[in-house]
C-alpha cells in the first residue's frame, strides 16, 4: 500500500518548482492532489504530468492574496475529492532585491498578502475542514530567511519569519485537533524563483554557495521529500517545528 494512498493533498503554488515536485512527489505516493496556482497554464501542465504517472489531480485556480479564492480552492478541492487531509501552503515570491529605505510600499504590501497572507488565510479554512474531520497535516513553506536575515531582501526575511512563528502558535492550538502542522526552511533551491535571482545577480550565484556546507544548492526533489516526511502518517509526534533544508547551513 502507498503511503498516501487515498489522502487527498492541497497544494498552492503548485504550477511550477517546489509546488510542482511535491505534487509529483505525492502523487508517486498514492495521494490525490489538487494542484493550485495564479498561473492557470503552469498548473494545468503540473495537472498533466501528474496524470502521465498515474495519478489523479485537478487544477483550481487560487492567488493566495485572496482570503475569498482560498476559501473557494478549500471548498472547491472537499466538494471534488470528498475530503482534505494534507495541505502545504508553498506559494510564494521573493521581491527585487534592495534595502529597507528602497522597498515600494506596493512591494511591502503585495509580499505580506501572498507570503504571509496566504498561509494564514489558508491555514484558517484547511483548520476550518480538518477540525472536525477529525485531523490533518499542514506544512507551510518558509525559507532560511525565516530563522535568519537575508540582507537586501527585508520584506521577504520579516514574511518568512512570521511564517515560522505563525506554524509555531497554530501548532499548539491545533495539537490536541489530531492536526499537525510543521513549516519547512530551505535554502537557495534550483527553481523559477533563484534563476531569475541569480540572472539579475550574477555574482551572487559563485559567492552565496560557499555559505552552504553541504556545496551546492538545494533541488526541488530535496525539498518535496522533507515535506513527505513532515506529512508521513508514520511520523505523528512531529509538530510545531521549522526545519532547515539546507545543506547545513544552519549548523554553521
Ligand atoms: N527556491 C528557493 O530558493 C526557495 C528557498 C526558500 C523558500 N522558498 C519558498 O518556496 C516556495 C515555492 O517557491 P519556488 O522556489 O518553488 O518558486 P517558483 O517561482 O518556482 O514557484 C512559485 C509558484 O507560486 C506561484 N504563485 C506566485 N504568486 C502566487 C499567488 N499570489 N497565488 C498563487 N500562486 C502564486 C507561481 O505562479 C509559481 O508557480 C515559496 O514560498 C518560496 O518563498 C524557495
Amino acid at each position: 500500500m502507498k503511503r498516501f494512498a487515498e489522502q487527498v493533498v492541497l497544494i498552492t503554488g503548485a504550477g511550477s518548482g517546489i509546488g510542482r515536485e511535491a505534487a509529483l512527489a505525492f502523487a508517486r505516493e498514492g495521494g490525490k492532489i489538487a494542484v493550485s496556482d495564479i498561473n492557470d497554464d503552469s498548473g494545468a501542465q503540473t495537472v498533466a504530468m501528474v496524470q502521465e504517472i498515474g495519478g489523479e489531480s485537478i487544477f483550481i485556480h487560487c492567488d493566495v492574496a485572496d482570503p475569498e479564492q482560498i476559501a473557494a480552492l478549500v471548498s472547491q478541492t472537499v466538494a471534488y475529492f470528498g475530503g482534505l487531509h494534507i495541505a502545504i501552503n508553498n506559494a510564494g515570491v521573493a521581491g527585487n532585491l534592495g534595502k529597507v529605505a528602497d522597498v515600494p510600499q506596493a512591494e511591502f504590501h503585495q509580499l505580506v498578502n501572498i507570503n504571509l497572507g496566504g498561509v494564514f488565510f489558508g491555514m484558517q479554512h484547511q483548520l476550518r475542514h480538518m477540525q472536525p474531520q477529525g485531523g490533518g497535516c499542514i506544512v507551510n513553506v518558509a525559507s532560511v530567511a525565516g530563522l535568519k536575515a537575508l540582507p537586501n531582501s527585508s520584506v521577504y526575511t520579516a514574511t518568512k519569519h512570521a511564517v515560522v512563528g505563525l506554524t509555531k502558535a497554530a501548532a499548539m492550538e491545533y495539537a490536541r485537533k489530531n492536526i499537525r502542522i510543521n513549516a519547512i526552511c530551505p535554502v537557495f533551491t534550483r527553481t523559477g524563483m533563484v534563476d531569475q535571482m541569480f540572472a539579475l545577480a550574477p555574482d551572487y550565484e559563485q559567492k552565496l554557495v560557499k555559505n552552504i556546507p553541504l556545496g551546492r544548492y538545494g533541488e526541488p526533489a530535496d525539498i518535496a521529500q522533507a515535506i513527505l516526511w513532515l506529512c508521513d502518517p508514520g511520523n505523528s509526534f512531529v509538530t510545531g517545528l521549522a526545519l532547515p533544508i539546507d545543506g547545513g547551513m544552519m549548523a554553521s
